[in-house]
């Protein structure tokens, strides 16, 4: 018997797999996926400061802002019709400690460049705010240390403060990076108390303790508080599959409004498994160590540029990302509309 979905006609030479492929006006016409700037998030990092543009040197292209530029960086992504914007802040070292005080500060860096973003671009775009407490704690873990272990329970209280913080300066979206259990749950509850319904939840649900992080931790500055820890206790073992399937269903039970998978193209198996298997909004992170990969390869004249990147963000819609996280967007949007790209 055959199956249903394979093709009734025989064999070569009836069936010609190249009739389609031989114009481009058909292959635009049978193409299956597609990618354009409304798919894109792009991640900034924003410093403390006046006119302050800081290279990332292990991200070739991609710079810390503080304030007053990161706006005209935003002004940049409206232009181009990227969907919406996730903000990582860099916490000057003197404002890290062990509790992560700073990541409940209604003034901090996070909440200010939220409230200057909402108040010059209005619902323009959307503003994911990344709630973990990595960027503000003097051990560089995503939770608070207790006996060299990240206790949960106690985090989440925080997560929950640092989320309604955050939805008050004017976050549209919360996107909850810790692995805690049970945080999305909690966090749910707490934004609903404080008024906060329409917020939404981006769940980073089947988040992997990978290697391809690590140009990130340099551009938030937690790279050296980390020092030689993992985050193995609380992020998933890269061997692991169907535990991603349970992530996501605990994380959709609790309330999230889109789940998450990450890194990238090394987990677009954990993306296809969630899209056949739930019904819900999926997004990819294209993380720092793809990034840096692609941009180093092209840089020494081995790969395009322009290509790898169109081909890699495909690859991602293709195993059913409907959005992408990736420092690439702006230039992306770029392409897609033709046009070369100058990081600014
Ligand atoms: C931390 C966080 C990380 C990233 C986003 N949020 C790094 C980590 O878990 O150590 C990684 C993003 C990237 O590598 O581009 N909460």
């Amino acid at each position: 018997m055959s199956h249903p979905s394979l093709p009734v006609r025989g064999p070569f030479p009836s069936t010609r797999m190249r009739r389609t492929r031989r114009h481009e006006w058909v292959r635009n016409l049978v193409r299956e996926n597609t990618l354009s700037a409304e798919h894109l998030i792009w991640p900034l990092f924003v410093c403390e400061g006046e006119g302050v543009r800081e290279a990332v040197p292990s991200m070739p292209g991609v710079n810390r802002y503080s304030l007053d530029l990161c706006l005209e960086q935003v002004a940049r992504a409206i232009e181009y019709g990227i969907s919406a914007i996730a903000l990582f802040p860099k916490t000057p070292t003197s404002k890290k400690t062990a509790q992560a005080e700073e990541a409940t500060n209604p003034n901090n860096l996070m909440c200010s460049a939220l409230r200057a973003i909402r108040d010059r671009f209005g619902d323009q775009i959307g503003l994911v705010a990344d709630v973990a407490l990595d960027p503000y704690t003097s051990h560089g873990h995503d939770g608070l240390v207790v006996n060299d272990y990240v206790v949960n329970d106690q985090t989440i209280d925080i997560l929950c403060r640092q989320a309604v913080v955050q939805a008050e300066a004017g976050a549209s979206v919360i996107a909850p990076s810790d692995m805690m259990d049970g945080r999305i749950g909690s966090i749910r509850n707490a934004l609903d108390d404080s008024g906060h319904h329409e917020v939404l939840l981006m769940s980073y649900a089947a988040k992997y303790a990978s290697a391809f992080y690590g140009p990130f931790r340099d551009a938030v500055g937690s790279a050296g508080s980390l020092g030689k820890a993992t985050k193995k206790t609380y992020q998933m073992d890269p061997a692991a599959s169907d535990e991603a399937l349970h992530e996501v269903a605990l994380d959709l039970q609790e309330g999230a409004d889109i789940v998450m998978v990450k890194p990238g193209m090394p987990y677009l198996d954990i993306v296809r498994r969630i899209r056949d298997t739930f019904a819900v909004p999926v997004a990819i992170y294209q993380v720092s160590g793809e990034y840096a990969m692609l941009t180093a390869a092209a840089q020494n004249g081995w790969l395009d540029r322009r290509s790898v990147v169109l081909e890699s963000l495909l690859s991602m819609r293709r195993a059913g990302a409907n959005m992408i996280l990736t420092y690439f967007a702006l230039e992306v949007a770029h392409y897609l509309k033709g046009e070369e790209y100058v990081a600014g």
